[in-house]
């Protein structure tokens, strides 16, 4: 495996992003780290605090918004060196509107989870300025976290029309459940990331879920009821139950798929048991689909086609 010696994180200005930038930046072998942010002053915040955290002056910011394409193209090519690997990590429960449409046709949740994620690997790959490695920010949500009410996504056919109908939301309407969107938004990302594994083998695609993670922004977006829920009760009880854990644990995650060369390209790696905490493991022994080469180039077809 190819040393990592420079890094870009989307949605790299909080949260999960945030905390492996400065993870990674304790690493000597790390000589820089891109910041992808959308928002120009919030991520100049989080430069200056992640300088002074680390002493050390290699963060670099990358205006983009994710689920903009036209964006993404823009910011890419404004880079002028290639970088060892990407972290997709922006993203979460889609904003206020999750089910609204972009001028692409896709979700909110859809485009910043997976369609500008996609268009940012794309437009690295054809540029050759990505050498090593891609991390997508999975979820447990994508094969159901039964013990926390989330129900595994269910999947009628392995056809592009089924991934096209989670990306363009028909499937789930307008007031569909976001967190029953995000659960087949996640899931069609995980089979992106493993198709695109067969067909680059030079570079390392490796989903990795961060796991239940507290102390983060992303269950604000979040319908009242399901944020007193998730972040206000669930942040508190959660973690005593072993089901959440704090976002050292989770950025860890990351920095473990992306620096260590057990975790294999193609693969989804969450946590090993029933709850999104501990130890991780492959994630096809818990559903086969990710295994599925047909579903894989269907939710791959399917993404493509709004790039
Ligand atoms: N927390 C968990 O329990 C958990 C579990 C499994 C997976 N994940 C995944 O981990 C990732 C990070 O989640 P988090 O909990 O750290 O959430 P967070 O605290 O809300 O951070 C999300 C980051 O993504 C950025 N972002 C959102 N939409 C963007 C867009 N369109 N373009 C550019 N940046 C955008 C946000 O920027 P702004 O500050 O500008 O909004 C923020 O920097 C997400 O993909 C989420 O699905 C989280």
């Amino acid at each position: 495996m190819k040393s990592i010696q420079t890094v870009l994180i989307t949605g790299a200005n909080a949260g999960l992003g945030r905390e492996t930038a400065r993870q990674l930046a304790q690493q000597d072998s790390i000589e820089k780290i891109y910041l992808g942010c959308r928002n120009a002053e919030k991520a100049k915040a989080a430069k200056a605090a992640l300088e002074t955290e680390s002493k050390r002056a290699i963060f670099e910011i990358v205006l983009m918004d994710v689920s903009d394409p036209n964006s993404v193209r823009g910011a890419v090519s404004g880079l002028d060196a290639p970088i060892d690997a990407v972290i997709l990590n922006a993203g979460g429960t889609g904003g206020r509107q999750p089910n609204a449409l972009t001028a692409n046709g896709v979700t909110n949740i859809f485009a910043s989870n997976v369609l500008g994620h996609a268009v940012l690997v794309d437009e690295l790959l054809n540029r050759q300025l990505v050498t090593s490695t891609v991390l997508y920010a999975g979820s447990e949500a994508a094969r159901g976290i039964p013990k926390m009410g989330m129900a595994r996504p269910e999947l009628r056919t392995n056809s592009v029309e089924e991934f096209t109908s989670i990306a363009n939301g028909s499937r789930f309407g307008p007031d569909g459940d976001p967190l029953e969107a995000y659960a087949s938004v996640k899931l069609t990302a995980t089979l992106w990331m493993a198709a695109m594994a067969r067909k680059h083998p030079h570079i390392r695609f490796i989903t990795m879920s961060p796991g239940g993670t507290t102390g983060t922004n992303g269950m604000d977006d979040l319908p009242f009821m399901k944020r007193i829920f998730f972040k206000h009760v669930g942040g508190v009880l959660m973690p005593l139950f072993g089901m959440m854990h704090g976002v050292e644990t989770g950025a860890k995650r990351y920095v473990d798929g992306l620096l260590n060369p057990k975790f294999k390209s193609g693969r989804f790696y969450a946590s090993a048991g029933s709850s999104p905490t501990g130890p991780v493991s492959d994630q096809s022994g818990f559903f086969s689909v990710f295994d599925d080469v047909t579903y894989q180039d269907s939710a791959s077809l399917a993404v493509q086609q709004f790039a």
